[in-house]
């Protein structure tokens, strides 16, 4: 078929998928999901195209470095990596470095000695224990809340003020069990820059739920790049078609809450509006994983959820009795601006976070993390595993038996193609889907917006 003619569309932004919508599709469900997984917030922002040099310029990057990362909210941590008075992480990205350390409560201080600059920690490190803050170099040292403590040779500073010689305290806020940390002291409160997250996630209560995988790895491309590879589902067509038996790709809903905010939702346990042949209920069920055959009057995706909860509750000692079908299947992914992502579902339980090397290169983080446990301790949080940039996500065993590693590594094989694709270029822009691309679209001009100043 010739897909290439303009058909007459209707006003830009306005055009779906033929067939059921993702709303549609989650309205048919016997159970009752949440109302924001009902919910649709699409709005055209326009149609023009995306610079390449967005993506490789070095003087871009580094206006991203000074006016975006500098005056944004990114989580640093999870509550659970700093549950004592004296733990610490170290969070950083691109030159920016901040000492996540609790005290009575948790507090981010610049990683960077008041007397010459030292850090106090080293990037990316964590521990436990600390009953002050002493600077390697020279020994000057601060309390936890960041008042000093003490000066080695005080006699030589006479023109220190104790009481004003502080640590830089940046905010610091939490939202779901992760520690939110922003450099600009003028910030909003990270309740507002959150949109209409503590809303669709009153329910959901990432807070309860513990870090049972925590990975990072290497990405070859520039931060955006990669992070806008996971921010639509038009790519599963061509490069994840083993996908289409069962997920909505084509018809997935994409929804942009405001300037920090945008989601997608992406059934699982229907096929995709692409088959050419419709499966038989049956048939969707096999490609769902099962052999048994369905009994009579319960569909594939049902049955499908029914199953899981099932098995899910027992091996994770939970009771999801109440967790709707879509909660329990759906591909639901939250994004906040600038490089998170949350997917509150049961199945399919990621966190993203994506932070950049250098113009080129950036690291993915991904949380999986599962609902505590009804009975005995809360499971302390995974250890980090890296990864570099030729190591296969499925070398991560927990990680393979997701059914997801092998999905990522596709994905970075794009990356590296597409990098080099932008490179060699002879247009200068990227041309976006009025609506699957819309995301893309709503995270550049936000982006635009911290550039703009
Ligand atoms: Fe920190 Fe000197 S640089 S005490």
């Amino acid at each position: 078929m010739n897909n290439t003619t303009n058909p007459p569309y209707p006003s830009p932004g306005a055009a779906r998928c033929p067939g059921p919508s993702t709303r549609d599709l989650i309205l048919r469900d016997a159970d009752d999901a949440p109302e924001a997984l009902t919910t649709e917030a699409y709005t055209f922002l326009g149609d023009q195209d995306i610079p390449f040099a967005r993506y490789t310029s070095r003087a871009f990057y580094e206006r991203e470095i000074e006016r975006m990362w500098s005056r944004t909210w990114q989580w640093a941590c999870r509550e659970e990596h700093v549950p004592q008075p004296g733990d610490y992480v170290v969070y950083d990205v691109g030159p920016y470095s901040v000492l996540v350390i609790r005290d009575e409560k948790i507090r981010a201080f610049v990683n960077s000695c008041p007397h010459r600059g030292m850090q106090f920690c080293e990037a990316g490190s964590s521990g436990s224990g600390k009953q002050f803050i002493r600077c390697p170099f020279h020994g000057m040292s601060w309390n936890l809340d960041g008042s000093l403590r003490e000066i080695p040779c005080r006699w030589d500073f006479p023109h220190i003020d104790d009481a004003t010689f502080r640590l830089t305290e940046i905010p610091c806020d939490t939202w779901g069990g992760f520690v939110f940390v922003n450099l600009d002291r003028n910030a909003l409160p990270l309740e507002t820059y959150l949109d209409v997250l503590p809303a669709h996630f009153a329910n959901w209560r990432l807070e309860d739920r513990y870090v049972a995988l925590h990975m990072r790895k290497v990405l070859p491309g520039n931060w955006k790049m990669v992070l806008e590879g996971f921010l639509e589902a038009f790519h599963v067509l061509a490069t994840h078609p083993e996908g289409l038996r069962t997920a909505g790709d084509a018809n997935a809903q994409y929804d942009i809450f405001g300037r920090h905010v945008s989601r997608f939702i992406h059934t699982i346990g229907y096929p995709s509006p692409h088959l050419q042949r419709q499966l038989s209920e049956q048939e969707l069920f096999a490609a769902l994983g099962h052999r048994e055959v369905l009994p009579n009057g319960i569909g594939a995706r049902q049955r499908h959820a029914d199953l899981l909860r099932e098995n899910l509750s027992r091996s994770m000692d939970v009771d999801l009795s109440k967790v709707s079908n879509s909660e329990m299947l759906d591909s639901i992914e939250y994004f906040l601006f600038p490089n998170a992502c949350f997917f509150p579902g049961i199945s399919i339980p990621l966190i993203y976070r994506f932070r950049p090397l250098d113009v080129d290169h950036s690291v993915h983080e991904i949380l999986i993390l599962r609902p505590v446990p009804r009975h005995g301790p809360r499971p302390p949080p995974a250890p980090v595993i890296d990864l570099g940039i030729d190591d296969s996500y499925t070398s991560v065993a927990a990680f393979a038996a997701t059914g997801l590693a092998y999905v990522l590594d596709q994905d970075t094989e794009n990356f590296k193609r597409q990098r080099a694709g932008i490179k060699a270029s002879l247009m200068a822009a990227q041309t976006l889907g009025n609506y699957q691309e819309a995301r893309i679209r709503r995270f550049h001009m936000t982006l635009d917006e911290y550039l703009a100043g």
